[in-house]
């Protein structure tokens, strides 16, 4: 999966933290205390090692990790500042809430948290929805990004020795 670059400068606007609200969706950035109840979601629906990544953005202040609520329950998450500098991700929506503007709304939260850092540009770390990212921010595939700072992994701790 290659890496994606995002343009900073050109934007789309903030997300509506009113118009979410109004509809229920509450986005925010994530505390320091809920370090576990994060971690715990991201294992629930995705993975550790995503956990793992995301746990980075909790050592920085302001934790660069913004949340979705629904129900005052975790919807969603989205981590910049967290892989390596001016990277974007992990993140993920709970498929009960996909499809709703959740996967959006943390993007451009996140994105704008870069660009208020003084970048000018984005990394989408071996972005798994390449359509999603050049759709909703203008984002283009990076050439010979694969597999970028991804090489020489650990094997997965549950192969087959
Ligand atoms: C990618 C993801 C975060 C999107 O979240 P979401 O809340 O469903 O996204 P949105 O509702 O904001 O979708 C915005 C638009 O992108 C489209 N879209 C969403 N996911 C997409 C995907 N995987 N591929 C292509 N388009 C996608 C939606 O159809 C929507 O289009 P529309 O505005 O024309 O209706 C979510 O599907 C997810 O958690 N996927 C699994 C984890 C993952 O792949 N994370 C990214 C790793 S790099």
């Amino acid at each position: 999966m290659p890496d994606l670059l995002v343009p900073l400068y050109k934007l789309p606007p903030r997300p509506d933290e009113a118009a979410l609200r109004a509809q229920g969706v509450i986005l925010r950035r994530a505390n320091t205390f809920e370090l576990t109840r994060v971690s715990q979601f991201i294992g629930t629906h995705f993975s550790q090692s995503w956990a793992d990544e995301t746990a980075a953005a909790f050592a920085r202040q302001p934790v660069t990790c913004f949340l979705t609520l629904v129900d005052r329950q975790i919807a969603g998450f989205g981590a910049y500042e967290a892989t390596r500098r001016a990277f974007f991700g992990p993140t993920g929506v709970d498929p009960a809430h996909r499809g709703r503007g959740l996967g959006t709304a943390l993007l451009l939260a996140s994105l704008w948290g870069l660009y208020d850092l003084g970048y000018a540009y984005g990394i989408i770390g071996a972005a798994g929805p390449v359509e999603f990212y050049r759709k909703t921010v203008g984002a283009v595939v990076i050439p010979d990004s694969t597999p970028g700072v991804y090489a020489d992994l650990l094997k997965p701790a549950d192969a087959q020795r």
